[in-house]
């Protein structure tokens, strides 16, 4: 396969120091050897323009929505480098970066398919809106804009209106919501697998269950967004919003074999690593290239699957 991928450095959405410099320390640790490696092409085309704001001016858009315009407009830049990308026959890789970024990944992965599925695996449900977040962080809400929920500055980001449908969302591993976020995802009848329903069902089932929907649907792409978050906060201490009772190592391999082979993941967001608050032997670095090398190695196994059939 054919890779590209998209640095996103900023942290405006989680208002946290440290997020931005994500991309920076993928490339160091040479992400783009270690897809070549696994027998993948891979091009990197830079980073998305970043507008540069003062911290002063966080609130200048909206009173809780911190960053908006900045957030807004790189969005616009991003959704622009994903529709080019996949117009191109590449698989986007969007590397964070906080994850305000799944706005402009989902809107240029939308424009180009008819109708796509979302799979959002995140410790959190990234659906709250202006009058729902407590945070005022714009990385607790680019699921629900995605689904023209929210404001619309962030709603009508490269088109106008909705991105994906609720009933082609996902979320998968969710352990901290919000109560607003609760309600939202009662009203749009997504797809809520919060990790309590994971442990009560067995993550097997679940994942073995949205894979049914998602092949039963009519959707002709599928994207992958995944907050590094979902996984336990011991083996994940570089994150800006850690939680408890994750997924391991091992469950995270395991999503990532059966989402890949058996589904066709068109795109993917690996986002939110924060390498200034990683522990001293770099623990969050390590394990996610752990998972990284696993997921290129899945996608290699199942193109050369499709390839042996189609001979
Ligand atoms: N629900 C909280 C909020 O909205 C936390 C969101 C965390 N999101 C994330 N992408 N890590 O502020
Ligand atoms: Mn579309
Ligand atoms: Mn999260
Ligand atoms: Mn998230």
């Amino acid at each position: 396969m054919k890779f590209n991928l998209i640095g996103v450095p900023v942290n405006y959405g989680c208002d946290r120091n440290g997020a931005q410099f994500g991309p920076e320390a993928f490339r160091q640790h040479n992400i783009a050897d270690l897809i070549k490696k696994e027998g993948h092409k891979v091009q990197d085309s830079g980073d998305v323009k970043i507008p540069k704001v003062s911290p002063e001016e966080k609130y200048s858009g909206h009173e809780n929505l911190k960053y908006l315009e900045p957030i807004a407009e790189y969005n616009h830049n991003l959704a622009e480098v994903v529709y080019n990308t996949l117009n191109d026959d590449t698989f986007p890789f969007v590397l964070g970066g906080d994850h305000s970024l799944g706005m402009g990944s989902i809107a240029g992965v939308s424009r180009h398919f008819e109708e796509i599925a979302v799979i959002w695996i995140d410790a959190h449900g990234d659906i709250n809106t202006e009058d729902t977040s407590p945070s005022g962080n714009i990385h607790g809400m680019p699921l629900a804009a995605s689904m023209n929920v929210g404001n619309p500055r962030l709603t009508n980001i490269y088109y106008k209106g909705q991105k994906v449908k609720p009933e082609n969302v996902y979320i998968i591993g969710a352990r901290d919501i919000d109560s607003g976020e609760f309600e939202i995802a009662e009203k749009t009848k997504l797809n809520l697998y919060t990790m309590e329903t994971v442990r009560e069902k067995g993550l097997a089932n679940i994942i073995e269950q949205v894979i049914e929907k998602i092949n039963n649907s009519s959707v002709d792409g599928v994207h992958l967004s995944f907050d590094i978050d979902a996984l336990d906060k011991s083996i994940v201490p570089g994150t800006g919003t850690a939680v408890s009772e994750g997924f391991s190592l091992n469950e995270g391999k395991e999503i990532f074999t059966k989402f890949i082979s058996r589904l066709d993941i068109t795109s993917m967001d690996f986002v939110e690593l924060n390498p200034v608050i990683d522990d001293e032997d770099g623990k969050t670095v390590k394990n996610c290239f752990e998972l990284l090398r696993h997921i290129f190695k899945t996608f290699k196994l199942r193109e050369e699957r499709d390839t042996e059939y189609a001979i």
